[in-house]
C-alpha cells in the first residue's frame, strides 16, 4: 500500500500551537509536507499572544527531522500566514483553517465585543487567510482548504450562540469556495471534530475526553488535504477513531395550493403540516441548480392544474409493534382472552396485526390531506362537520406489525345528497417493497355540504349489504371499557369528540363518542374468532357502514350470519338495542365453524347472567317461528335477581318480536313484568321449575297482566340448555 506524502507541499495549519491544530502539524511534516506551524499564543477566549505555542511545536517537528517554521499573527491577518509560508518555502498547497478560541455565555449575555472576536478568529480568520491563499493555488492549479465547524454550528449549543453561528456561517464559506475552486482542482472540506483540549477539558467527561485524542482526527485531515483525494464541499465529522459525512436534507413537501390562481392562507399551511414536515421521504440536493429545478417542477405542477396532481396525494405511515400492540388495546384485545394475546405480545410465535389495522394508513392519508378540504366545489367545511360513514378494506397482504406504508389516495366521486354530501376516498397503501398491502375506500360524510348541484348517486361506492333475514348464527358479546376511546385515539385519530366532553357535548353528544373505527376493529376480532380460528392471514376484505354512535362502557353485541366465505354483520349497542354497524359484511379466504356459536369476551368485565342465554334462546325460537308473536301478542319485563337484588332486566317485546336487554324502549309499555332470580330463570327453561309452583313459592312475581303471562310457556322452554 502506498503511503500517502506530502513531499514538496507546503501547509499552514492555523492555531497549531496546541490540541487538533498541533496533531495536524505533526502529521503533515511526518509525511513529508513544510509547515507553516501558526499560532497567536493567546488564552483560550483569545486574550494575550504568546511564541510559545508555536515554537514548542515547531521544535518538536525538527527534533523528528521535520520541516517547520513558526507564525505567530493572528488569523485575522491572513495575508501574513501566507507570506511566512511564501518567504520559507516558496509557495503554498494546503491550508487548515483550524485556530479557534471560545466565549461562552448565554445568547442574553453576549456583548458585541464577543461576537465579533469569535467571529474574527473563526470565520473572518478561514476568509483572510484562505482568500490570501487562493491566487497562488489557482495560478499552481491545485490547492486544498480545511474550514473547522463544529457539531454546536450544525445542531445548537446552549451558551455558544457566537460560536455557533460563526461554525455554520464556515459550512456556508465552504459551500460556496467549494464551488469556487472547482475549476482549478482546488478543494474544500469542512472537519466537524471532538476532541480533548482546552477548549472541551471542561464540558466533556473526563473519562470520555481521555479517549478523544486529537491524534485520530489528523488522519481524517490529512487524507482529505492530500492530492489523491477528491472530495469537494463536504462536511466530515469525526472522533475517538471513528468519522462519517453529514449533509443537510429536504423532505418531500406538500403543496399548499394546486391551482395557479389559487392564493395561500395560513390554514393551508396548517391543514398540510404534517405531510410537509414529514421527514421519512428526505433526499439530499446535491446544488442550488437541483434545488431550484425542483421548484420549478413544483411550479409547473401548480400552474398545469393536471388532474391527478389534484387528485392524488401520497402519506407515509410509520409504525413500530409498539403501535400494533397499542391499536389492538384500543380495539378490546385483552390478556384474558388467549386468542388476543397474538395482537398484543410481541414475542408471540404468532405476533400479527389486526387486518383492521391496515385502515389507518390511508384514513391518516385522508386526514391529513388538502385533496378533502378542496373537494367539493364551491363548499368550505371543517372538520366537526365530517362523520365516517363507511369503510371498505380489502387486504392483498397481511398487515405488517411494523414497518412504514405509503399511502396514495385520491377523490374518486363526490355526491351531492341534498344537504349532505359524500366524499369517496380510494387509497391504496404500499409496503417498503413497493408490494401492494391494502385497498380502502371511505365514504365521508360531510354534514351541510351538500347542494352544490352534483350527481346524487356513485357507481364508485362499493355497496354495503344487507344481512340475511332469519336470526343470527353467531353472536359474540363484549363490554367496551370506559377508557376505550382514550386508548384507541392514541393509534392516530386525535378528534376531541372522542375525549373532550365539552367538545363532544357542542357537537351534541353527551359525552365523549367511541371511534367507529374502534367499534369495527372489536367485531372484527369477533368474527376471526368465531369463523376464522383466530387466523388474521384469513381475512380478505371488509364492508361497513357506521350507522350510530357508541358510547365508551358500552357493550357491543356482534351478530353473524355465514353464507359460505362471506360473513354478514351488524354490530349493536346492547344496553339501547341500536345497530352501530350496518350492511356490513367480512369476506374470509377460508371459514372454520365456531366452536361456541354464542360467546361472551372478557366476562368478568360484564354483568353477563347465566339466564341470558334464556333471553337469547327465546329470541331464536321467535326468530324460527314468528307465529308465536302473534299467539302471545303482549310485552314482558323481566327483573332478574341475584341474591334478592334485581342485577338486570330484559324486555320480551311479543308484539314485535324483539327480546333485549333493559327497560322497555321508549314508546312500548310492559303488560306483565316478572321478576324472578337468576338460577330460577335457568330451571324454568329446563322445565325443572313448574312456573305455577314458582308463582305459588313466590319464587315468581308477577305484576300487571297475570293472564298473558301464562302465554309465556310455550316461550320459556329451552331444550338447548
Ligand atoms: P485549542 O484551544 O487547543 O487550539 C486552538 C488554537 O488556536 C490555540 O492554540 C490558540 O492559541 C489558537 N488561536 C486562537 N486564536 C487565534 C488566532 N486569532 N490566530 C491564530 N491562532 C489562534 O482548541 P482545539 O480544541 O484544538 O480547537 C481547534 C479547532 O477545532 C477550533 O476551531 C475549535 O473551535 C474546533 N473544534 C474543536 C472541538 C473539540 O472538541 N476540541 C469541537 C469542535 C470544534
Amino acid at each position: 500500500m502506498d503511503n500517502l506524502r506530502f513531499d514538496g507541499r507546503v501547509v499552514i495549519v492555523t492555531g497549531a500551537g496546541a490540541g487538533l491544530g498541533r496533531a495536524y502539524a505533526l502529521l503533515f511534516a511526518e509525511r513529508g509536507a513544510s509547515v507553516v506551524v501558526n499560532d497567536l499564543g493567546g488564552s483560550r477566549s483569545g486574550d494575550g499572544s504568546s511564541s510559545k505555542a508555536a515554537d514548542t511545536v515547531v521544535s518538536e517537528i525538527r527534533a523528528k527531522g521535520g520541516k517547520a517554521v513558526p507564525d505567530y499573527h493572528s488569523v485575522i491577518e491572513g495575508e501574513k500566514l501566507v507570506q511566512t509560508a511564501l518567504d520559507n518555502f516558496g509557495r503554498v498547497d494546503v491550508v487548515v483553517n483550524n485556530a479557534g478560541i471560545l466565549r461562552d455565555k448565554s445568547f442574553a449575555r453576549i456583548s458585541e465585543s464577543d461576537w465579533n472576536l469569535v467571529h474574527d478568529v473563526h470565520l473572518k480568520g478561514a476568509f483572510k487567510v484562505t482568500q490570501a491563499a487562493w491566487p497562488h493555488f489557482r495560478k499552481q492549479n491545485y490547492g486544498r482548504v480545511i474550514v473547522t465547524s463544529s457539531n454546536s454550528g450544525l445542531y445548537g449549543n446552549f451558551g455558544q450562540a457566537n460560536y455557533s453561528a460563526a461554525k455554520l456561517g464556515l459550512v456556508g464559506l465552504c459551500n460556496t469556495i467549494s464551488i469556487e475552486g472547482r475549476k482549478n482542482n482546488i478543494n474544500c472540506n469542512v472537519i466537524v471534530p471532538t476532541a480533548a483540549s482546552r477548549l472541551t477539558e471542561d464540558i466533556l467527561p473526563p473519562d470520555f475526553f481521555a479517549e478523544l485524542k486529537p491524534e485520530l482526527i489528523a488522519p481524517v485531515v490529512v487524507w482529505l488535504c492530500h492530492e489523491s483525494c477528491e472530495e469537494n464541499g463536504s462536511i466530515i465529522e469525526s472522533a475517538a477513531g471513528w468519522a462519517t459525512k453529514c449533509y443537510l436534507v429536504r423532505g418531500k413537501g406538500a403543496l399548499l395550493r394546486h391551482r395557479i390562481t389559487d392564493s395561500v392562507s395560513p390554514e393551508n399551511v396548517r391543514d398540510v403540516w404534517r405531510e410537509l414536515t414529514d421527514m421519512s421521504q428526505a433526499t439530499r440536493l446535491n446544488s442550488i441548480e437541483e434545488a431550484s429545478s425542483t421548484l420549478l417542477n413544483v411550479l409547473d405542477e401548480i400552474k398545469s392544474g393536471l388532474p391527478q396532481v389534484e387528485n392524488e396525494s401520497n402519506s407515509v405511515f410509520s409504525f413500530t409493534n409498539r403501535d400494533s400492540i397499542m391499536y389492538a388495546i384500543g380495539v378490546g384485545a385483552n390478556v384474558k382472552e388467549e386468542s388476543d394475546l397474538q395482537y398484543l405480545y410481541e414475542s408471540h410465535d404468532s405476533f400479527s396485526a389486526l387486518p383492521s389495522y391496515a385502515i389507518l394508513p390511508s384514513l391518516m392519508a385522508t386526514m391529513s390531506s388538502i385533496l378533502i378540504s378542496s373537494a367539493i366545489p364551491g363548499k368550505e367545511f371543517d372538520y366537526s362537520q365530517v362523520l365516517h360513514g363507511e369503510q371498505y378494506l380489502e387486504l392483498h397482504k397481511p398487515m405488517p406489525v411494523e414497518g412504514k406504508l405509503t399511502s396514495k389516495i385520491s377523490v374518486s366521486d363526490v355526491v351531492d345528497k341534498g344537504k349532505n354530501a359524500v366524499i369517496v376516498v380510494d387509497g391504496k397503501t404500499y409496503d417498503e417493497n413497493d408490494d401492494l398491502i391494502a385497498t380502502t375506500q371511505i365514504c365521508i360524510f360531510v354534514v351541510s355540504a351538500g347542494g352544490f348541484g352534483g350527481k346524487r348517486s356513485s357507481d364508485v361506492v362499493i355497496s354495503p349489504l344487507d344481512e340475511p333475514k332469519r336470526s343470527p348464527d353467531s353472536t359474540v358479546v363484549e363490554k367496551t371499557s370506559v377508557n376505550q376511546a382514550a386508548v384507541y385515539r392514541l393509534s392516530g385519530d386525535l378528534n376531541p369528540l372522542h375525549i373532550d366532553p365539552s367538545f363532544a357535548s357542542v357537537a351534541g353528544y353527551q359525552s365523549p363518542i367511541l371511534h367507529g373505527l374502534a367499534t369495527l376493529g372489536m367485531s372484527v376480532r369477533h368474527i376471526l374468532k368465531q369463523y376464522a380460528d383466530n387466523d388474521p392471514k384469513k381475512f380478505k376484505s371488509l364492508k361497513v357502514r357506521f350507522s350510530k354512535p357508541v358510547f365508551p362502557g358500552q357493550t357491543l353485541q356482534t351478530s353473524m350470519w355465514r353464507e359460505g366465505n362471506r360473513i354478514h354483520f351488524v354490530t349493536t349497542v346492547q344496553e339501547t338495542n341500536s345497530r352501530v354497524l350496518s350492511g356490513a359484511y367480512m369476506e374470509l379466504h377460508e371459514v372454520n365453524l365456531p366452536a361456541k356459536p354464542h360467546v361472551v369476551l372478557c366476562a368478568d368485565a360484564v354483568e353477563e347472567l347465566p339466564s341470558d342465554a334464556v333471553f337469547q334462546g327465546m329470541q331464536e325460537r321467535i326468530d324460527s317461528n314468528p307465529s308465536l308473536v302473534k299467539t302471545i301478542n303482549g310485552v314482558f319485563l323481566y327483573h332478574i335477581t341475584k341474591n334478592g337484588k334485581v342485577v338486570k332486566s330484559w324486555t320480551a317485546d311479543l308484539k314485535t318480536g324483539k327480546i333485549y336487554k333493559g327497560e322497555p324502549e321508549k314508546g312500548v309499555k310492559a303488560d306483565t313484568t316478572l321478576t324472578i332470580d337468576d338460577t330460577d330463570m335457568i330451571d324454568l327453561a329446563l322445565g325443572k321449575l313448574n312456573p305455577q309452583m314458582a308463582f305459588m313459592k313466590g319464587k315468581l312475581k308477577i305484576k300487571g297482566n297475570l293472564m298473558l303471562a301464562q302465554k309465556l310457556k310455550a316461550l320459556n322452554t329451552d331444550a338447548k340448555l
